[in-house]
């Protein structure tokens, strides 16, 4: 029997975001600054990390409760070794409609091709200049930004169209060359997303006045190339989306900061240590690792997962927005949860 579950607020459990691992070769100034994550920075041990083999059966559990969509993230997840064994045996999952993965494109030139083959659906970039000293100064001056054109190109000839470009946006420091960004890709298939950077975790130093807001990246784009809006491909979507005037393609503008969409949020995440965290701004998730080592039954995990989600009520943008300046002091990291 599968009876679609709900939260406090009514909204449905259908889109299941797991990272699995929390390492990332790059070192993005608001994830995982290069000065809080050196060298010494001691990263979860094998034994700590959830098993493929327990990541699917989660999975297993939850589809029958309303996952259809499933997002791989990270840190970076192509740093997990073996996932396109993951990717094969979430794909067997009936009900398993959609599964998408996150990654900064630096190592798809060596993985794209098996990824789409063992039955990965969608690919999103994270890729956030074409002008290489700020592509540099926002990843940390890790990898060069040719190697991540190489992933989408590699990408690309494996046959994924229409990927993700994701781009977060910081004011002075990447807003003069957004235009750009989104003139590459128009006319590609490919959809640029651009993110207001917003307070996730605790070690990024946000700022409400290091925002650009959604009002005013689209006024960028829109004088140079010129947007009409577009209606959500499904309820809930993250992204606002726009079609260039000219039927050359669209863009999407994700404005968690200034437009909160936490009315339709449907989404829980799985960290890599097998936390189950109904909010991207939480401050803790409810372990699933533990009942799952010390053996408990398939009717007992379901009852656990039952009860975080109908107990859910969080609509943390929303709150942020109705009273800034109120932040939580204790939350959860981008890099264990993937955005
Ligand atoms: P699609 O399935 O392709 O529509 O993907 P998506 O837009 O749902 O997921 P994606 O990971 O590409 O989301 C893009 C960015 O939006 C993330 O990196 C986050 O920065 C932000 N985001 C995604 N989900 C949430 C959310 O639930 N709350 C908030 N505040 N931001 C989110
Ligand atoms: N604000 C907005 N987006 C962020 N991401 C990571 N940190 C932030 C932040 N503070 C995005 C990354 C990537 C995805 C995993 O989340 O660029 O696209
Ligand atoms: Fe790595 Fe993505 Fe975080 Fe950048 S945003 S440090 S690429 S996990
Ligand atoms: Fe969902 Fe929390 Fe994001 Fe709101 S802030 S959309 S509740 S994850």
């Amino acid at each position: 029997m599968s009876t679609t579950l709900r939260d406090r607020l009514d909204r449905p459990l259908r889109d299941l975001r797991i990272s699995v691992t929390d390492r990332c070769n790059f070192r993005c100034t608001y994830c995982m600054p290069a000065e809080l994550f050196g060298e010494s920075y001691t990263f979860l041990p094998r034994e700590e990390i959830l098993t493929f083999e327990e990541i699917e059966r989660l999975v297993g559990l939850m589809v029958p409760m309303g996952v259809s969509k499933v997002r791989i993230t990270g840190g970076e997840p192509l740093l997990r070794h073996g996932l396109h064994e993951l990717v094969r045996d979430l794909n067997a999952i009936p009900g398993v409609d959609d599964i998408a993965l996150t990654t900064n494109a630096s190592l798809l030139g060596r993985m794209a091709g098996q990824l789409r083959r063992e039955g990965l659906g969608r690919l999103t970039i994270s890729l956030d200049s074409l002008d290489s000293a700020v592509f540099s100064q926002m990843n940390g001056d890790k990898l060069s930004l040719q190697r991540v054109l190489d992933g989408i190109e590699a990408a690309e000839a494996a046959g994924f169209d229409a990927m993700k470009i994701n781009c977060v946006v910081q004011k002075g420091v990447n807003d003069h060359t957004l235009v750009a960004l989104a003139r590459h890709f128009k006319g590609t298939g490919h959809i640029v997303r651009f993110i207001e950077f917003m307070d996730v975790g605790t070690k990024n130093g946000w700022q409400l006045d290091q925002v650009l807001s959604a009002h005013e990246i689209f006024g960028l784009i829109d004088s140079e190339m010129p947007l009409e809006p577009a209606p959500p491909n499904y309820p809930g979507e993250v992204a606002r989306r726009f079609r260039y005037r000219d039927g050359d393609g669209e863009i999407g503008i994700i404005s968690s900061v200034t437009q909160p969409f936490c009315g339709e949020c449907s989404r829980a995440r799985l960290t890599t240590d097998g936390q189950l965290v109904t909010c991207l701004f939480a401050s803790g998730g409810s372990d699933l690792r533990a009942p799952l080592r010390a053996g408990a039954s398939d009717d007992e995990l379901r009852e656990q997962i039952r009860g975080i989600w109908s107990g859910r009520s969080d609509r943390y943008s929303e709150e942020r927005t109705e009273q800034l300046g109120n932040q939580r002091p204790e939350r959860v990291e981008m890099y264990q949860i993937g955005g």
